[in-house]
């Protein structure tokens, strides 16, 4: 986890527990958890950080992949003293999403409650924002993250749209959404590499569109769709933030090699700050997202955020 993504959620957590008095849980949703890289501490952390709202935390985990869902509940079980609410099942062969169980640990100061989500890449927009409101008695949820973006999977500019909005839209108007994809200063190379192809009507039958579409071999020597953002982070957030909310962009790191050290996580979050100082809440240009790694665009419904 990086310490701009820890310092970015708490801050909004803070927000959303001063601006959303009630009712009683704090509702997070995150869009593709994976294992809950950075969802996971946060929930670990609240009863500590934020035990004095007297609130508790549910938090949504919703991802495409059951596996890493089925780590993190494990995890949750096994090291964190979780108890499975609702049984745990998994459909690996599941053609549409469904809720596949919930762990809550009861703390002193607050209780933790995980609920997981099992979608189907086939599923369309509405069919999610459906069944994540299903999980909170069809209320929108208080906060919604995406670290490392899940929306960067989804092929098509319509579509990667039609998900923001809804992501916007499940999303209390009074609440806080997150979304943090990879941006230009991102795979330069193969975004290179991907716009010539295009240029060249070298992607027939690939769903390579815009600039900023690329393919990338996994491991396991998989294709995967990726889509490095830009200035359409930027219009996505605009076009679904509405009078009263504060939005705004905020480097989460900066290109750099992998981290091999704390040290060098640390050193990039100094720039990644200094980078965010002097970019303030302005618009970004194209050039402000060639120079970062990872970015999040933030919406606040809270009255602090327009002034901080
Ligand atoms: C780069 S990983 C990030 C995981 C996690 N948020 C993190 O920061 O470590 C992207 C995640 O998106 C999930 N994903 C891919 N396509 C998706 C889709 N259409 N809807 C939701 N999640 C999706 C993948 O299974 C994967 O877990």
């Amino acid at each position: 986890m990086l310490t701009a993504e820890t310092v970015s959620l708490r801050r909004a957590a803070f927000r959303a527990l001063k601006s959303l008095p009630g009712p009683r849980a704090l509702v997070l949703f995150d869009f593709g958890y994976g294992t809950g890289r950075v969802t996971n501490e946060f929930a670990l952390d609240f009863p500590r950080c934020f035990g004095d709202f007297g609130r508790d935390l549910h938090v949504v985990a919703y991802d495409v992949s059951a596996v890493g869902l089925d780590k993190a509940a494990r995890k949750f079980i096994k090291e964190y003293d979780f108890d499975e609410l609702d049984p745990l099942s998994f459909d690996m062969t599941a053609e549409a999403g469904y809720v596949a169980g919930s762990v809550r640990r009861i703390f002193d100061s607050a209780t933790v409650t995980v609920t997981f989500v099992h979608g189907s890449e086939g599923d369309d927009s509405g069919f999610v924002g459906g069944l994540v409101r299903s999980v909170n008695g069809g209320g929108t949820v208080s906060m919604t993250t995406s670290w490392y973006s899940a929306l960067a999977h989804i092929p098509g500019q319509s579509r990667r749209a039609a998900f923001f909005e809804m992501l916007a839209a499940v999303t209390d108007p009074g609440g806080e959404l997150m979304v943090a994809p990879s941006v230009l200063g991102d795979l330069v190379d193969l975004q290179k590499q991907w716009r010539e192809r295009r240029l060249e009507d070298d992607v027939a039958g690939l769903p390579i569109e815009v600039g900023g579409d690329v393919i990338y071999e996994t491991e396991l020597a998989q294709s995967n769709f990726w889509h490095v953002f830009g200035p359409d982070l930027w219009q996505l957030l605009q076009e679904n933030a509405n009078l009263g909310q504060t939005a705004w962009l905020e480097a989460i790191r900066l290109p750099d090699e992998e981290f091999r050290s704390r040290a060098e996580e640390q050193a990039n979050f100094r720039r990644t700050r200094a980078f965010n100082r002097r970019i303030g809440r302005r618009p970004w240009r194209e050039d402000d997202f060639r120079e970062v790694h990872t970015a999040v665009a933030i919406r606040s419904g809270s009255p602090d955020a327009a002034v901080s």
